[in-house]
């Protein structure tokens, strides 16, 4: 068989650079320690409540420190639980004030869902039987659309909620 020079240049190059990602990946992963945010804790997806930072007082907006906030959400179809507010309907809204530090820490109770913060470096994708957490600071004003990245059943378009920095 014969191969013309461009070609074995071209396989080459190919070949040359699969083993390289693979090798910056391996490095990032095995040396670096990165993996998805979804990994680094587990919980039992059918009892999330066992879980201090999931019970249904503990949902939503919680001021940690001055300047600093923890978000607790249980996503499941097709809905993001962000606790209640003081009259009792839903929240559907996370108030927090500019340059504040936020870290969101969502579970799922049933099939794999998306929690990104449309506008702002918070996306992650939330398993059930894991916890996701992304810590990040709010720099600009604005409201910003919490959505549903990953599709997640007939409803995967009506979930949604909303982070509003004053
Ligand atoms: Cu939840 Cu798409």
């Amino acid at each position: 068989m014969h191969l013309h020079k461009y070609e074995k240049v071209w396989i080459v190059f190919g070949l040359a650079s699969l083993v390289l990602f693979l090798l910056i990946i391996g490095f990032a992963a095995f040396w670096k320690g990165t993996h998805p945010q979804s990994h680094i804790e587990t919980i039992d997806p059918q009892n999330v409540e066992a879980h201090e930072s999931f019970q249904p007082d503990h949902l939503g907006l919680t001021e940690v420190a001055d300047g600093k906030y923890v978000v607790n959400i249980v996503a499941s179809a097709f809905h993001y639980d962000l606790g209640k507010e003081e009259d009792g309907t839903a929240t559907k809204t996370i108030r927090v004030p500019k340059g504040s530090t936020v870290l969101f820490q969502v579970t799922s109770k049933d099939v794999v869902h998306g929690f990104q913060v449309a506008g702002t470096n918070v996306n992650m994708m939330v398993e059930p039987g894991h916890i996701s957490r992304f810590e990040s600071v709010m720099k600009n004003n604005g409201e910003f659309t919490v959505v549903c990245n990953e599709y997640c059943g007939i409803g995967h378009h009506l979930m949604f909620g909303t982070v509003e920095v004053y």
